[in-house]
């Protein structure tokens, strides 16, 4: 195992013992968070789940743990999702495996929202690209209104979107996220606000850690 993935285990590691007999828990999508789903099933906690993907799901399942469909559910206690960058005010850009849609439903339904990640993904400032899942409906004027877009050579999404990232600028990532937001045919937006975070844990030099959100140690 590589010292990165190590990383990744270890900060999937630390988090799984927030989850706890009788909870309701997000799952979400990628490597770390597969280190995450093994440490889970290793505990033996009797809790249900709900997933970001059917990648996930199918994992998961594969693991015993007992999944449910995102329906009918208002609120999780706790979900765990890793990230593809994650600044010193913990904005977030996900959708590396272009289930960011989904991902900020369940962090939105959360109590809790923890990030995992190795220290590569921290960085000093959110950068492009940032993904996006765009309607198939009218996608050229779409592309058009946002500009510096790119098709992914991927499939859609399960709801059908399309996936696509944004390469322009990225100056402010509040003012960003408002712009996409607010342009017709983007169905959502890799761009997770700190409001969505509760914490980030990081492996780093074989070690896990709660990071210090920058304006928390400013006051
Ligand atoms: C999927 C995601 C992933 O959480 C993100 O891409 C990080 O993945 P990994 O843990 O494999 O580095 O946002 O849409």
């Amino acid at each position: 195992m590589s010292a990165q993935d190590d990383d990744k285990r270890l900060a999937a590691e630390a988090s799984s013992i927030m989850v706890q007999d009788g909870m309701l828990v997000g799952l979400g999508t990628g490597s770390t968070v597969a280190y995450l789903l093994t440490a889970i099933a290793a505990r033996r906690v009797t809790a249900t789940y709900v997933c970001t993907s059917p990648r996930t799901q199918a994992i998961a399942t594969g693991l015993g743990l007992d999944v449910r469909p995102f329906d009918g559910i208002t609120r999780l206690d706790v979900a765990i999702d890793g990230a593809d960058q994650v600044d010193p005010d913990f904005w977030l850009v996900k959708g590396g495996g272009a289930a960011h849609t989904r991902e900020k439903l369940i962090a939105a339904a959360a109590d809790r929202f923890v990030v995992i990640v190795d220290s590569s993904k921290l960085v000093d400032a959110i950068r492009a690209p940032i993904p996006l899942e765009l309607m198939a409906f009218g996608l050229s004027s779409t592309l058009e209104r946002l500009g510096d877009t790119e098709l992914r050579d991927v499939p859609p999404s399960p709801d059908g979107g399309v996936i696509a990232d944004y390469r322009g600028a990225v100056d402010d990532p509040a003012l960003l996220a408002a712009r996409l937001s607010s342009t017709p045919g983007v169905v959502e937006h890799g761009l997770f606000g700190p409001h969505l975070v509760s914490g980030v844990i990081v492996g780093r030099d074989g070690q896990a850690t709660w990071l210090q959100r920058r304006s928390a140690q400013s006051g």
